[in-house]
Formats: structure tokens, sequence, C-alpha cells
């Protein structure tokens, strides 16, 4: 049990302003999360608090908004949402948790705190994102989630093959390979692809199959998410060169440091500009068969490659 539990469930509505519309699907998003992680006064309590720690109270959610924002273009209704919500941004957590430990990128400050194998110790982290991926998956498979198993089950397929070798897991392997070598565009961009954006475009996928989005309209909201998710590690590779420590919550110029090959590296701050706002174009392109009801996601996706953290 946990002291929010009594709090009503704010709800976002598509006409609301995108701060607006982002910042209640965040707050919603929290309020979930807070009443689906393992209480930290549950044994084992160490493990719980540190599950904690690293999901809640920070990150931009951009991967539930996506869930949302799309849920809602497809005309699904924001409970059926709340879980494909939740379970990729359990992911998405872990994912971070691992990419920050000494064996990876060796980082000591995320979302402005100290990472979690700083905050806790290397052993608790490994296990907070093998935690964090396990109840992603419980998640979406249990009853308390109560749309059509078959469906179900898709969306545990969906976000198994986004986050391992073939989707998230593999681009941080590739990521890892990179160190010190000058890659060609097409294997920076099949880099990012994986490590970033096969995540990006399974909360898409997810929030699209949810509302139960068929065909040419499937294809269209895919297409925006590929371009999408490219964007946004674009952005990332952006803002580690541009944004104040402070601002990005990370530190700064660790990809440089490091000698990873970034867009930025490849390409100059310039040129890593242009292909955002290309692959902005593309994402916003992508979606001119919709109406009104996508103003959302084309918000989002200004967002992405405008944000600076
Ligand atoms: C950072 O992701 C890691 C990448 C995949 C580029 P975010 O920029 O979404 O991190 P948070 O969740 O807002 O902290
Ligand atoms: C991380 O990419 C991608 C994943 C966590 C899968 P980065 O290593 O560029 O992310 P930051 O910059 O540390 O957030
Ligand atoms: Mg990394
Ligand atoms: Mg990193
Ligand atoms: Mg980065």
């Amino acid at each position: 049990m946990t002291q929010n539990r009594n709090r009503s469930i704010p709800t976002p509505f598509p006409e609301q302003p995108f701060k607006a519309f982002a910042a209640t699907c965040a707050e919603r998003v929290e309020q979930c999360l807070e009443r689906l992680l393992p209480s930290s006064s549950v044994l084992p309590k160490r493990l719980h608090e540190a599950m904690r720690y690293a999901t809640l109270n920070g990150g931009k959610r951009v991967r539930p908004l996506l869930v949302y924002a799309t849920g809602i273009a497809a005309g699904g209704n924001m409970e059926m949402l709340d879980r494909p919500a939740c379970a990729v941004e359990l992911i998405h957590g872990y994912s971070l948790v691992h990419d920050d430990l000494p064996a990876m990128d060796d980082d000591d400050l995320r979302r402005g705190r100290p990472t979690c194998h700083r905050a806790f110790d290397e052993a608790t982290a490994i296990l907070v994102g093998d935690a964090l991926q396990s109840l992603a998956f419980e998640l979406l498979s249990d009853a308390g989630f109560t749309i059509d198993p078959d469906r179900r089950i898709e969306m545990v397929r969906i976000l198994a093959n986004a986050s391992g070798s073939r989707g998230m897991a593999g681009g941080q392997a590739l990521d890892i390979d990179a160190v010190g070598q000058t890659l060609t565009l097409p294997e920076l961009e099949n880099m990012h692809i994986h490590k970033t954006g096969a995540l990006i475009r399974a909360s898409v996928r997810l929030g699209a199959l949810c509302a139960g989005t068929e065909g040419d309209r499937q294809q269209a909201l895919d297409h925006y998410a590929k371009a999408l998710g490219l964007a946004f590690q674009v952005q990332d590779d952006i803002l580690d060169v541009t944004a104040e420590t402070e601002v990005l919550g990370k530190t700064r110029g660790k990809d440089l440091a490091a000698n990873k090959p970034t867009y930025t590296s490849l390409l100059g701050l310039n040129g890593a500009r242009e292909k955002a706002k290309e692959l902005l174009d593309e994402a916003l392109g992508a979606l001119s068969g919709f109406g009104d009801e996508a103003d959302q996601l084309r918000n989002l996706a200004r967002y992405v490659v405008e944000r600076n953290h």
C-alpha cells in the first residue's frame, strides 16, 4: 500500500495544450507506477526501494506519452492504456539503470540524481533492471489487464521483441562494439534504430493495438514512430554536446569522452540538427492522413527535436 493510493488518477484530454497534456499523462503514469511497483516495506526491501528510486519521480515519460497519445488518436480509452504505458516505461527504466553501470556507460548522474548503482550498489542495480523487466511483462500478461487475451499476448510479443537482442538490448550491444570505431551513417542509424528506436516504436504499436487500429492507419503510425525513434536519439546525441549538465540531469559530454560514434561526431552539430529536422518532417508527413485526433502526436514529434533535456 502506498500513500498515493487514494489520489484520483488525472485524465488528459486531447484538446489540452501540449504542455498540459504531457504533464497530465506524466502524472497519470507516475501514479499508476506508484501503485504497481512493490512497496519498499515489502521484502526484499532494498531491492524494492531501488526499483522505486529508478522509476518514480523522474524522466520525461516520453514513451508512456506516446502510448496515450497514440491510443487517443486511435479512439482508445485511458484505462486500457495505463498498463502498456507503465510496461514500456519499466523497460525503459531498466535499460537506463543497466546503461549507467560501470560495464556500460559508467555514469554517476541520471535524472539529476546519483545513478542507481551509485545510490545503492552494482549488484542491486543489476537486479533492479532484471526485476523491472519482469514486472513489465507481468503487467501485460496478468488478468488485471482486462483486454482481449489475444491482444494481450500480441502486446507481450511486441514488447519482448523491442526489448531483446533484435531490439534495445541488441542496439546496446552495437553501441558497445562501436566504441572507438568510425561507423558509416547507415551503421550508426542501425544502432540508434535498435537501442532507442525499438522501444519508441513499440510504444506506438502498443497504443495502436490497444485501440484496435489496423491497416493503413496502423502502418502510418508505425512510419511516424520509426522516424520519431531515430529523431529522439539524434536529439539525445545533440544534447550530449549542447546542454548543461544541470538541465540535462546527466553528465554532458560523455559520448565524446567515451569515444562513441554519434550523429554529432559523424555529421557535426549542424548536420545532426538538419537530420533531426528531416526526421521530424518525415514523422509529420506520416500523419498526413490523420485529422486533429493526431495533433498531440504531432506536438510530441516537435517536442522531441526541440527539447533541451
Ligand atoms: C534517455 O532516454 C536514453 C535514451 C534512450 C536516449 P530519455 O531521454 O527518454 O530519458 P528520461 O526517461 O527522460 O530520463
Ligand atoms: C541509451 O543511450 C539507450 C538505452 C538506455 C537503451 P545513451 O547511452 O545515449 O543514453 P543516455 O545519454 O545515457 O541517457
Ligand atoms: Mg549508452
Ligand atoms: Mg548512457
Ligand atoms: Mg546519450
